[in-house]
Formats: structure tokens, sequence, C-alpha cells
């Protein structure tokens, strides 16, 4: 891999632009009348329209916590194919990268694949549903995000994985012209994730298209993203062109970074801090001046759903 720039994943999560910061310069601009539109001058293209508006899931709504603002959600962004400035993730990816038409491509081990445009991926599945997670990023900052989408598990069981499939990878588009910070060397671009065939079909793992009920803005990963609440946010891969069904684990992109900070599993949890910082509690965004922080849960508060999965695993080595 080259290694070209300041490799960003170095920084101490305390670096990371902060919510604060991101928060104040939006005012700033705003202020001096250069609001986000004025600003970006850009009409947002969405990919996946079909199916909007979703109905509530209310399996999954999380009575006790309060949705992000979705400013906050859909402007301070982790997404390093356009750069690593949280805060300019939204200007940059509706400067002319395309969404839309958006195909995926479903194939690997499996008896019945398929390409197709996401929309048509959406009627093939039956629609979208809305869906209240919680968001824990492995920077320590958290959200609760409404999301729309439909669970992986319907794809999965659409293109039938024979029985040598054992892992799904994801990966997302390569588009340097469009996208600037693919243009530098320090990823192995495309962005990769993967999982187990058991994660991808638990019942939490969603795709989704959509965040409150709109079509998900490019700069959360339009058209469509993973979502795998009780893991960190990284793996939550973005724009996903091709999900392949394959025997091995796929290496992921910060795993493929830096193997000795970034895992394969990176499940939630806050017995096994970064080697650089805790992971015991979080700062949630969106609470206020001084964000306030709170303890945060193994599998980010999903272990009822999940800790089944990783029985005899031990979780200090398989971080
Ligand atoms: N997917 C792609 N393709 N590229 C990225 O840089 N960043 C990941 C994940 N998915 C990323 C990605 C990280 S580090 C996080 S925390 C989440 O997306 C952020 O999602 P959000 O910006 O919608 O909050």
């Amino acid at each position: 891999m080259r290694i070209l720039k300041k490799k960003s994943w170095e920084l101490p999560e305390s670096a990371v632009t902060s919510e604060q910061d991101f928060i104040n310069r939006r005012r700033f601009l705003k202020a001096v009348g250069l609001g986000s539109g004025a600003l970006l001058g850009q009409s947002i293209a969405h990919a996946a329209t079909s199916g909007f508006p979703s109905p509530l899931n209310s399996a999954y709504k999380l009575e006790d916590l309060e949705p992000t603002p979705y400013d906050l959600i859909k402007g301070y962004n982790n997404f390093y194919e356009f750069t690593t400035d949280k805060g300019d993730v939204q200007k940059l990816a509706n400067q002319g990268w395309q969404s839309e038409p958006w195909e995926i491509e479903i194939g690997g081990l499996v008896d019945k694949p398929m390409k197709l445009d996401v929309n048509d991926c959406i009627s093939k599945v039956g629609g979208i549903e809305q869906r209240v997670y919680r968001m824990r990023c492995v920077e320590a900052w958290s959200m609760v995000i409404p999301w729309d989408g439909f669970q992986l598990s319907k794809l999965i069981d659409l293109v039938q994985p024979n029985a040598k499939a054992k892992y799904v990878k994801f990966t997302s588009f390569y588009d340097p012209k469009s996208a600037p910070g693919q243009k530098s060397g320090s990823i192995d671009w495309p962005y990769v994730e993967g999982l187990t065939i058991a994660e991808a079909r638990n019942e939490l793992t969603l795709l989704a298209t959509g965040i409150y009920g709109k079509p998900i803005p490019n700069q959360n990963g339009a058209p469509i993203r993973l979502v795998v609440p009780w893991k960190y946010g990284f793996k939550g891969i973005k724009s996903i062109s091709k999900i392949e069904f394959v025997s091995k684990p796929p290496l992921n992109t910060w795993k493929a970074l830096q193997s000795r900070e970034y895992g394969f599993y990176a499940n939630v949890n806050p017995e096994v801090d970064h080697p650089r910082w805790s992971q015991a509690s979080e700062r949630v965004i969106g609470s206020g001046f001084f964000s306030s922080r709170k303890d945060t849960l193994m599998f980010n508060g999903y272990a009822e759903q999940v800790a089944s999965l990783y029985e005899g695993l031990d979780l200090r080595r398989n971080f």
C-alpha cells in the first residue's frame, strides 16, 4: 500500500474535528451569509427513492433515546473517499459525484447471482421500513439514527448462498474523478468490509437507503449502505456497489490500514480499549454545547440479539 499523506487513522480521538468545532463553523458561515445551500450551490442527488415514506418497525424504536438532529447526522460525517474532514464531506460528496443511477452486483458463492438497479433491489425484497438504532463510532462518539432500509437477510434469501459461503464481502465504489479522497494513496481503494454469514443474517443487520424517512444523503452513503448497530461505525460501509459471498474472511479496509488497532469483528466493547484511547464511554453528538458523555454498552446495547454469535470466542483477541 502506498502511504503518500499523513495517516489520518493515527490521529488521537481528541484531534478529530469535534462536533462543537463543526457547529461553530456552520454558525459562523450562517452569520456571514454562507448557509450550507449558498455555500455549496448544489442540487442534492438522491438515488434510491423507492419505498418512502416507510412504516416504522416498532420492534426497533429505542423509547429511551432521542434521535440525533438530522442536520448533525448529515453534516458530521466520515467518508474518506471525499475527505478526512468531517465538516466538509457534505460539500464534497455533493459536487458532481453521481449516486444515481446505481447498480449493485451480488454474487460469489451463490446459486442466484444478480446485478440490478438499487430501486429494483428494494422492490425485490418487498420494500423498506424504518428502524431507530444506536450508532457508536470507534472514535468514541455516538448518535441515534432513524434509518430506512431492509433486513440484509431478505437479500441473502433471494441469492441463495451455497454451503461454501461463510463470509460476506462488501465493496464500495471507485471513482477518483469525482471522489477527491480516492486520489490519495493512503487507503487501498475501494473501501471494503466484511461480516460472517451469521452476522449478515442477524435480524439487526440492515441495508439502509434512507434516514429520517428521506432518501439517504450522498454524504451518508447514498444510495445504499450497511448498518450493523452492535459494531463500530466503520463496519457500516457506504455506497455499496458489490456484495460477494466468499469462503474466507475478507480483509476489511481499516484492518488493512492498521491491524493492531482495528480488527475484523469490531464489536462495540467497553472492556477492550483502542490502543490509543478508552472505549468505556462515548461523547453523545447533539447533547448540547458541551456534549455529554455516557457509558458505552457491550455490543452497543444489543447483547440480547447478538451475544450468542460470539459464544466461545475470545473477544480480546478477536477484536
Ligand atoms: N464507508 C466508506 N465507503 N468510506 C468511509 O470512509 N467511513 C466509516 C463508515 N463507512 C466510511 C464508510 C466510518 S469510520 C464511520 S464512523 C461511518 O461510515 C460514518 O457514517 P456517517 O457519516 O453516516 O455517520
